[in-house]
């Protein structure tokens, strides 16, 4: 049984949308117009300060007046990085582009670095669409979080033909290129993600790469990675890995340990932290972050929307950001977009401003909990 990009009967995330089946066709309709782009992306401008973007004159500086009145300042006040994930295709919109610029200290391309858009054909790499988000990032001095190398969905129609050695070097090549492209200028790659199944099986999830490459696949891809960017912090990410209590987690828990144990080269866990009324909050979410953590890895709160709207939103969202404050190794926050309307389940109005780019009720309360983290 081979499953490429249907989600499982039993996934409760994917009650909220996502794309699935529908990659596979839309990539050969890309690939046919696909140019080879391999030179490595430039930074346009003069790079800023990290954690602290922003236009000129813009308070939110660490250290002075004003420090800690943004979502990035705020956060970098206990050195912490507050991200978003962007779309290329929303950075000619002014009010768009004056928040991110505003508030967001790092970047995660929400769908630019995936499989099928960056190699729609073998071995023929397309990054215009992630470069235009990156040139941004860089050119004010935003972080970058690489999202993803190894996913299940997203991929394009000559990847899911191949088997065993090809298919390994396939996935090799991918991680090698794509990495090498902005080698020294993301500081996370989600490396592997959603590779294991919800429920209380534990198991890895069905998949191309777990069925034909067996159970190292997911060794062999940080091994990989590390050897083509060695700075970047190479995480594992799921989502429904938030419960300490739950199976899904405890299999990457013990994952993460016997890579720790062996020296497999892993530096973070992503936490995806999709919220709402089917999963909320879990009691434990501290006590999950401590107990990754305590693996010897940091922890990133890496796709973070709350369904829901006021109060009962607010304070979903200071949960969260006060348990990863609260553990110095947990370092960074990215929510999943800027406002509701372009969120991936928009109908769930799940992020911090709203159509008209107002702050809603849980931005407020989430750049309190920020200000309010321990100082390094
Ligand atoms: C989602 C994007 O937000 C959508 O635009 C796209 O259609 C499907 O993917 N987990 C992940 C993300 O790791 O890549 C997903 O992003 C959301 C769930």
């Amino acid at each position: 049984m081979i499953d490429i990009a249907r989600p499982r009967g039993g996934d409760r995330r994917r009650r909220f949308g996502g794309r699935g089946g529908l990659v596979i066709g839309a990539v050969v309709v890309l690939a046919m117009g696909s140019a080879a782009v391999a030179a490595p992306a430039g930074a346009a401008g003069t790079p800023g300060t990290p954690g602290t973007p922003g236009t000129p004159g813009t308070p939110g500086t660490p250290g002075t007046p004003g420090a800690g009145s943004t979502l990035a300042a705020a956060a970098a006040l206990s050195g912490r990085y507050f991200g978003a994930a962007v779309a290329a295709g929303h950075l000619a919109e002014p009010a768009y582009v004056d928040t991110l610029n505003r508030e967001f200290g790092s970047v995660t391309p929400e769908n630019e670095m995936k499989w099928d858009a960056v190699e729609p054909a073998r071995d023929t790499f397309r990054f215009t669409r992630a470069d235009e988000i990156t040139d941004h990032a860089l050119a004010r001095g935003m972080k970058i979080r690489g999202h993803t190398l190894v996913w299940h969905p997203g991929l394009p129609g000559w990847l899911v033909g191949l088997s065993g050695t090809e298919l390994r070097n396939a996935v090799n090549n991918h991680i090698t290129k794509v990495m090498g492209h902005w080698r020294g200028r993301i500081h996370s790659w989600d490396v592997v993600n959603e590779a294991f199944q919800d429920g209380d099986s534990g198991a890895r999830r069905n998949t191309i790469f777990q069925n034909r490459l067996g159970e190292g696949y997911i060794e062999e891809a940080f091994r990989t990675a590390r050897a083509a960017d060695p700075d970047a912090r190479l995480c594992y990410n799921d989502y429904n890995i938030e419960d300490p209590d739950a199976a899904k987690t405890r299999a990457v828990y013990d994952m993460v340990r016997d890579f720790k144990e062996r020296g497999v080269p892993i530096d973070c866990v992503g936490l995806q932290s999709h919220f709402g009324g089917y999963f909320p909050v879990p009691a434990g979410f501290r006590r999950n972050i401590e107990m990754f953590a305590a693996l010897g890895v940091d922890v990133q709160i890496t796709e973070l929307d709350v369904e829901g709207s006021g109060a009962t939103q607010a304070a979903a969202y200071r949960e969260v950001v006060g348990a990863c404050v609260a553990v110095p190794r947990c370092t960074g926050i990215t929510v999943w977009g800027i406002p509701d309307h372009y969120s991936w389940r928009s109908s769930s109005t799940p992020l911090l401003f709203d159509r008209d780019y107002k702050k809603k009720q849980a931005y407020h309360a989430v750049l309190k909990a920020l200000r309010a983290a321990p100082r390094p």
